[in-house]
């Protein structure tokens, strides 16, 4: 029975009438992720009109200047979800090491990573933004804080991903492990209301979405891979497409609509892309999730993402992601299976 409006706290509710030993944490947690979602759709919508654009001053652990949004962004997010009392932890892009729950607040017996703002640098373009994140149980004894060894498991140990997108509408996507659901914002009573249900990505797409900025800097795999999917004329006879918005969150979300497949390989344009630039704990991790849960597929080119072990909370990895079919494709390119 759908209810008459399926809201998205309705949809916890039911997800976790399913699991008899579900504690009521995890629709609170996810409940909690959704009003940061909401705070800070509120203000990228109105970044234009208040001081809240242009830089905030301030690095990330990566180098990165922190945009303004991005410090809102992550501050929400935290404090949406220190105080509830699910976790015994976080990670976030913007923090360089793993945030610990104020010692006055109750622990729980999730951790939670995070990317709070995705595709910063498109804010001022106007361009869709996200937020990113993903959640596992914890694995050290519960009472106590968590550590590190909460936050760096193996993708295929979280219990619940998802990415809300502030684009020409807000959308929270997200599963827990049966099945992916999308919600989309209705700002005149600010609730996520159900427009997806069971969301699956088809088999093949006609995209392909990569920076070819990089082309020169790329292992000869990658680029024999570009040179095919630009003349590459699949037997309906319609040649595929290239799209790059460079938000993550705007490229995944669209190739899971539509098909097609996303890469970010490793560069040997600096040391330090050599395995690539975007992060595993809080963009590839959660983002794979989702995908196989749609029945897409995520690797690095060679071993699925939800099965590396991490050892860094900010390391990060190549990724192939989206349709299943083309994911291959572009696999059999970069594992030397095929050059033409
Ligand atoms: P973030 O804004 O969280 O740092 O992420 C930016 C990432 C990702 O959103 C996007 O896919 C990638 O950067 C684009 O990188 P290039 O500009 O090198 O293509
Ligand atoms: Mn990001
Ligand atoms: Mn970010």
């Amino acid at each position: 029975m759908t209810y008459f409006v399926e809201t998205l706290n309705r949809h916890i509710i039911e997800q976790e009438r399913r699991y008899p030993e579900a504690t009521g944490a995890f629709t609170a947690l996810l409940t909690d992720i959704a009003l940061a979602g909401k705070i800070i759709s509120y203000y990228v919508n109105k970044a234009g009109l208040v001081d809240i654009l242009g830089k905030a001053g301030g690095m990330n652990i990566h180098g990165e200047t922190q945009e303004k949004l991005d410090v809102f962004a992550n501050r929400t997010m935290v404090r949406a979800l220190v105080h509830g009392g699910q976790l015994c932890t976080l990670a976030s892009e913007e923090s360089e090491g793993i945030i610990p729950i104020p010692s006055d607040y109750p622990l729980g017996r999730y951790v939670c990573c995070f990317d709070p703002l995705d595709g910063s640098s498109n804010i001022e373009a106007n361009v869709s933004i996200g937020t990113i994140f993903s959640i596992f149980r914890r694995i050290t004894p519960d009472g106590k804080p968590g550590t590190e060894k909460d936050i760096l498991q193996p993708g295929k140990k979280q219990v619940a991903a998802g990415y809300i997108i502030y684009g020409s509408s807000t959308m929270m996507v997200y599963s827990t492990g049966s099945g992916v659901y999308a919600f989309t914002l209705d700002p005149s009573y600010g609730e996520f209301v159900l427009s997806h249900e069971n969301l699956t990505i088809p088999k093949k797409g006609k995209i392909y979405s990569i920076n070819e900025s990089y082309f020169d800097y790329w292992d000869e795999g990658v680029r024999n891979y570009v040179r095919w999917a630009k003349r590459a004329v699949p037997e309906d006879g319609r040649p595929l497409n290239s799209r790059y918005i460079g938000s993550l969150v705007a490229d995944f979300h669209r190739n899971l609509l539509y098909g097609g497949v996303f890469l970010y390989p490793g560069d040997s344009k600096s040391p330090s892309r050599k395995q690539g630039k975007l992060r595993l704990l809080y963009e590839a991790n959660p983002l794979a999730f989702i995908v196989e849960q749609a029945g897409g597929r995520a690797s690095d080119g060679f071993t699925p993402i939800l099965d590396i072990e991490p050892s860094d909370v900010h390391q990060t990895s190549p990724l192939i992601i989206g349709s299943e079919d083309d994911v291959r494709i572009a696999e059999e390119f970069i594992q030397g299976k095929r050059t033409t």
